[in-house]
């Protein structure tokens, strides 16, 4: 007994240790964003949430298939800031976001970065 090295078992079970840290991380990915919680604090306050989610469709998109889209559009942030307060229709479907004249310009350009910020889950 005593002729055995410990080595093998040893680096065996960091090896496993780190597979499963490693399947922890992607199981977890599907739910964690990093800029999730201030975005979502802002839908709240601007009643985004009447039609949007982040992770599932409700009336509108949902927003983390949104940074998809405009993944090669350079002015993606200003375009959804803009459309974020005049609403509009088309993009998505057939369903018309009303204007959001509640909102401020900061906080809608504050939103499409946080929006375009989100990864996609996958
Ligand atoms: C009454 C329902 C409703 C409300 C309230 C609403 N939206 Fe929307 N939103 C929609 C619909 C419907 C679309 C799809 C429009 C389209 O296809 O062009 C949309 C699209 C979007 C898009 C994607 C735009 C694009 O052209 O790709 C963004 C970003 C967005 N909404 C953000 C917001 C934010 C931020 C708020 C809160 C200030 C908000 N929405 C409030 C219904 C709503």
């Amino acid at each position: 007994m005593n002729n055995y090295s410990t080595s093998p078992d040893s680096s065996f079970a960091l090896r496993f240790f780190g597979l499963l840290v490693c399947a922890a991380s992607l199981f977890s990915a599907k739910t964690v964003y990093a800029e999730s919680d201030p975005l979502k604090k802002l839908m709240q306050t601007n009643n985004c949430v009447a039609c949007h989610q982040i992770d599932k469709r409700k009336y509108g998109p949902q927003f983390d298939e949104i940074p998809a889209k405009y993944t090669n559009d350079a002015s993606a942030v200003a375009k959804l800031a803009a459309k974020i307060k005049a609403g509009g229709t088309g993009v998505w479907g057939e369903d018309y976001m009303p204007p959001q004249p509640q909102v401020s310009d900061a906080d809608a350009k504050r939103m499409a970065e946080l929006i375009m910020a989100l990864k996609p889950a996958k």
